[in-house]
């Protein structure tokens, strides 16, 4: 039997203010995103803002549906939206916020792991990694360069590729 650790790193700021200029513009769109959010059944906003290499800026927000199942979230609109439409422009870095009146969020949102391996699959395909940064509006901000932190047992098989 073998034990196997993993430890996985991310840098935590207690403001955005404390990112460089870039970084900081960034989280700010995401948090403009929440307006373009479609949530009357969590009544929870997700805002999603990705910067491309061009510094072209594209944007996502959760979008919920009666049928439940049916719905997308934020980070994965933006993500989805960058594949059919941006994809030669390589993803610099993802800011994602949250916002609901029912409670405080206190502390960043970190995308599900359909999300994550959805920018795994990006990753790849561009051959960079991309900068994730977690906003709360309360203050706090997490960063990691590179799904893997968020997501070490991502999925990914070389063979199942064919281009
Ligand atoms: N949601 C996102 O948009 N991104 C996340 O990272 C987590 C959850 C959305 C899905 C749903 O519309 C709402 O938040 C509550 O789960």
């Amino acid at each position: 039997m073998i034990n196997h650790e993993i430890k996985i790193a991310f840098e935590e700021y207690s403001a955005v203010e404390e990112l460089n200029n870039k970084d900081h513009t960034l989280c700010l769109e995401a948090a403009k995103a929440l307006k373009g959010s479609h949530s009357p059944y969590s009544n929870f906003s997700v805002g999603a803002a990705l910067r491309l290499k061009s510094g072209r800026i594209i944007y996502g927000s959760n979008q919920e549906n009666v049928a439940y199942p049916s719905g997308l979230c934020a980070e994965r609109v933006a993500l989805f939206n960058w594949g059919a439409n941006y994809s030669e422009d390589p993803i610099e870095a993802i800011a994602v916020t949250a916002h609901t009146d029912k409670f405080i969020i206190e502390k960043p949102i970190t995308p599900c792991g359909s999300c994550l391996q959805v920018m795994a699959e990006y990753e790849k395909k561009q051959a960079q990694p991309i900068r994730i940064m977690l906003y709360c509006q309360k203050g706090t901000v997490w960063i990691t360069t590179g799904v893997e932190s968020f997501l070490p047992f991502m999925f990914f098989e070389d063979r199942l590729v064919s281009v």
